[in-house]
């Protein structure tokens, strides 16, 4: 029989999927990729079996979605359309660079998605797809299926399967160690706030003090340390993510545009991202040179446009990677970052390749910057405005 490897994240789409293929006849692979989602996967996997795949995987992909995926994002402070970090269109073309290697593995012919036809996600996959294995048939069947998110719920439920989502909990969730984002339900109506048991990163703590302060520390632009103890990246992301969520910090409402022309109302929450980016521009802020600080954060948003767009596999990517390495040769540091409710934000940053020199900025007793100097400086700087200002009063 023909093999398919499915994308499988245990949710309604890809969990009717299952079934569906099987009718069309093919034998499908189930294969649930770890980004750090936090979901419990063996059970995720014995579902997928219960539905019906040949045979169900847990590939482990965080180490890999860390260092190759968040890490960059962070380095480019990716934020698209400046306040989403990035979180579903990240792990996108990681998990399909695991789809290939298994169907490689396993002889399949094709690969599987559980992505619509109306969101980023299909375009991301079927990219990334194509620049990895040009050959390979790539299955949308959810897409094809062309059914409403009722009408996939009804199909669940008359078959009795095994699915979490129903009428009443009806949200589209992807989530991972970047952060998680919930569409879907109410939260359609963009004029409707969102329901508070749709959060689970975010929320205030009860009896938490009104204010705590963190020191996040930095080697060369990746997260190294908290409160002076080292730690893995993912150690990082996780504790800052858990203390700045226990302030209610790091949930995202907004009115996206995606790439398929939709306007569509998101909510996330990404404590850790929005924590960590806050805390890596300030520190960038200090050690990058002025015209390198400019053109970065010129490039920073054309970054998260093309890894938004799915093109993560582009040359333009690659070439912008190295630009973002080598700026971050001299991000290594500390940042004191404050957090209280709904806020996390800078308070104080040191580094050994500091750019302040306290001698040249202080008005006070060591004052070393050559205050004569800038009296010709002003001069020559307003020379062009100054002689064309001449000219045009004279001309009336
Ligand atoms: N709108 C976001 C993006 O395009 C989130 C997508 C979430 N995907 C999902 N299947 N719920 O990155």
């Amino acid at each position: 029989m023909k093999r398919v490897v499915l994308a499988y994240s245990g949710g309604l789409d890809t969990s009717v999927a299952i079934p569906w293929l099987a009718e069309q006849g093919w034998d499908v692979i189930a294969v649930a990729v770890d980004v750090g989602q936090g979901e419990d996967l063996a059970t995720t996997i014995k579902r997928a079996e219960l539905l019906g795949a040949v045979e169900a995987r847990l590939e482990d992909a965080r180490g890999r979605f860390v260092e190759g995926y968040v890490v960059p994002a962070l380095h480019m402070n990716a934020l698209y359309q400046n306040r989403y970090p990035l979180v579903s269109a990240l792990s996108r073309p990681l998990i399909s660079e695991v789809l290939v290697r298994v169907a490689r593995e396993t002889g399949a012919s094709a690969i599987a998605h559980g992505c619509t036809g109306k969101g980023n996600d299909q375009v991301r996959f079927e990219a990334s797809l194509s620049s990895l294995d040009p050959g390979m048939e790539v299955l949308a069947p959810i897409r094809d299926w062309d059914m409403t998110r009722e009408d996939t719920i009804s199909y669940a439920e008359e078959r009795a399967l095994p699915v979490n989502t129903t009428k009443s909990s009806p949200y589209s969730i992807d989530a991972n160690l970047w952060g998680r984002s919930i569409e879907c339900g109410v939260l359609e109506d963009p004029w409707s706030g969102a329901p508070e048991d749709i959060f689970e990163l975010t929320a205030v703590a009860p009896g938490a003090p009104p204010f705590t302060e963190v020191e996040v520390g930095f080697e060369t632009g990746v997260p190294v340390s908290v409160d002076g103890q080292d730690l893995g990246t993912p150690e990082v992301i996780g504790r800052l993510g858990r203390m700045a969520g226990a302030y209610g910090f790091g949930r995202i409402d907004m009115i996206e545009d995606r790439l398929v022309g939709i306007k569509s109302r998101e909510i996330y929450e990404a404590p850790a991202a929005l924590a960590l980016i806050a805390a890596h521009m300030d520190l960038e802020s200090m050690t990058l040179e002025r015209g390198l600080a400019a053109e970065k954060r010129r490039l920073e948003p054309v970054w998260a446009e093309l890894v938004y767009r799915g093109l993560w596999f582009s040359p333009l990517r690659d070439a912008l990677d190295s630009f973002a390495r080598t700026s971050q040769r001299s991000v290594s540091g500390e940042v004191r970052m404050r957090m209280g409710t709904g806020v996390c934000t800078p308070v104080g940053r040191r580094s050994e390749n500091s750019l302040y020199n306290h001698s040249l900025a202080t008005y006070g007793e060591g004052d070393s910057f050559a205050q004569s100097d800038a009296a010709a400086f002003t001069r020559l700087w307003s020379l062009p405005t100054t002689e064309w200002a001449k000219v045009t009063r004279s001309a009336g």
